[in-house]
């Protein structure tokens, strides 16, 4: 006989929920949602004819909904210019973009006004996934990124550029070819990425996987992103950000930074990047800042159980970015900084450098751990200047010798 009693009857019928509830990604009931499907408003798939209205009244109509809303994208080929998905949205729930088609750009830089292809602007409450492809035809435009030799070239557009968002969710798309980066976040709070796919080639220009800046609580997690560029970025004001289990290469690497480019930018504080692969890229874990006078600071970092494979500056702070001089007077402070079971191999024999400002040295760094091997197996060091460092458990290459202040 089995006796029932309320607490595993109510179990049973929760489990049983689970198991059968057609839920969305946010686990609302399909059946409570109502569907905008792009088709409704006129989408032409598998065309070359613009697509950009279709979906921009698609979204205005769930935006102005105040139910549960799912914008829906069926599978198709679909051609957008510029598009704007803005908020504030009546609704108090999460509006889902349920994206299972392809989206291509349309591969002229003037259509763009805005920086962005896709952006997402003053939304509380989104929820962008489906399976789908963004497609930014950047190899149309690479050509005319002067970034290599103008210091105030302009950005090509991002793929998706995402402003003043509070509340969000991107998974499970796949991002290939942007024009300029692939995820640009700014002024943004509480924002989660996991489950995508960045692709661009290595030799791309400025294709960076996501660029974060000025905002505050911002998890990365179970990605791949393979560029031309930085596979992550913490811009100015980027605070409370987690990055976990994301594999990069080819591109530069994981950078904080540059800081320091601009008068009165805001600190970068409280950064955890753990176990992470980094492959075949220019950089491991880059801190850069310029060499100038702006000041600016950086502080509580961790970055912990990463793997290097082939990297070349796996562990690096430069504060003499943009200036070749030796003795960098940048103003931009960095401090409480952890290096922890960092492992693999590199291409460089300086594999860790750790390069400081004379004005302000940097503060409480801590390597702990570090097992890296060069490919050929050239004897590595580490290089030090103006830095206060602190050491425990294996070091491999070194320590930095004598007094590295
Ligand atoms: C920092 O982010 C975590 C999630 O990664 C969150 O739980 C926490 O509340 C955030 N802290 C602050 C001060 O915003
Ligand atoms: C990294 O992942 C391994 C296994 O997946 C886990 O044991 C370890 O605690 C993780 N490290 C961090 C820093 O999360």
């Amino acid at each position: 006989m089995t006796i029932i009693n309320g607490s595993s009857l109510a179990l049973i019928l929760v489990l049983s929920t689970l198991v059968t509830c057609k839920c969305n990604a946010a686990g609302v009931p399909l059946a409570d949602q109502t569907i905008f499907n792009v088709m409704d408003f006129d989408a032409k798939p598998n065309s070359e004819l613009m697509s950009t209205q279709a979906f921009m009244k698609a979204w205005r109509a769930a935006c102005d909904f105040t139910g549960h809303a799912r914008v829906f994208v069926p599978p198709g080929v679909y051609t957008l210019g510029e598009t704007v998905f803005a908020g504030p949205c009546k609704g108090t729930h999460s509006i889902i973009l349920e994206i299972a088609g392809t989206l291509k750009a349309v591969p002229d830089v003037s259509e763009y006004s805005n920086f962005a292809w896709i952006s997402f602007e003053s939304i509380n409450g989104v929820i962008i996934t489906g399976g789908g492809t963004l497609d930014a035809q950047g190899q149309s435009v690479w050509q005319f990124n002067d970034c290599k030799t103008n210091p105030n070239c302009v950005h090509l557009p991002a793929t998706l550029h995402f402003n003043n968002i509070r509340n969000g969710k991107i998974m499970r798309l796949k991002l290939i070819n942007s024009m300029g980066f692939h995820l640009h976040i700014t002024s943004s709070y509480l924002v989660r990425f996991h489950g995508l796919t960045i692709d661009a080639p290595e030799d791309s220009p400025n294709t960076d996987g996501i660029h974060i800046s000025k905002s505050n609580t911002i998890k990365l997690s179970r990605s791949v992103i393979r560029t031309g560029d930085d596979c992550v970025s913490f811009g100015q004001g980027t605070n409370n950000v987690t990055v976990n289990k994301v594999t990069c290469g080819p591109g530069h690497g994981i950078s904080v930074g540059s800081l320091g480019k601009l008068a009165g930018e805001l600190e970068v504080r409280g950064l955890i990047v753990k176990n992470c692969t980094l492959r075949g890229t220019t950089n491991g874990i880059r801190i850069k800042t310029y060499a100038g006078e702006n000041a600016n600071r950086a502080l509580g970092m961790m970055f912990s159980d990463i793997v290097m494979e082939n990297v070349k500056n796996p562990i690096i702070i430069d504060q003499s970015y943009g200036d070749k001089s030796t003795d960098s007077l940048s103003q931009v402070k960095i401090s409480d900084v952890v290096y922890q079971n960092i492992r693999g191999t590199t291409s460089s024999e300086i594999p860790v450098q750790l390069l400081c400002s004379s004005k302000l040295p940097c503060e409480n760094v801590r390597l702990t751990n570090i097992n890296l091997k060069h490919i050929e197996n050239t004897p590595i060091t580490s290089q030090c200047q103006n830095v206060n460092v602190g050491y425990t458990g294996v070091q491999i290459p070194s320590p930095c010798q004598g007094p590295s202040s």
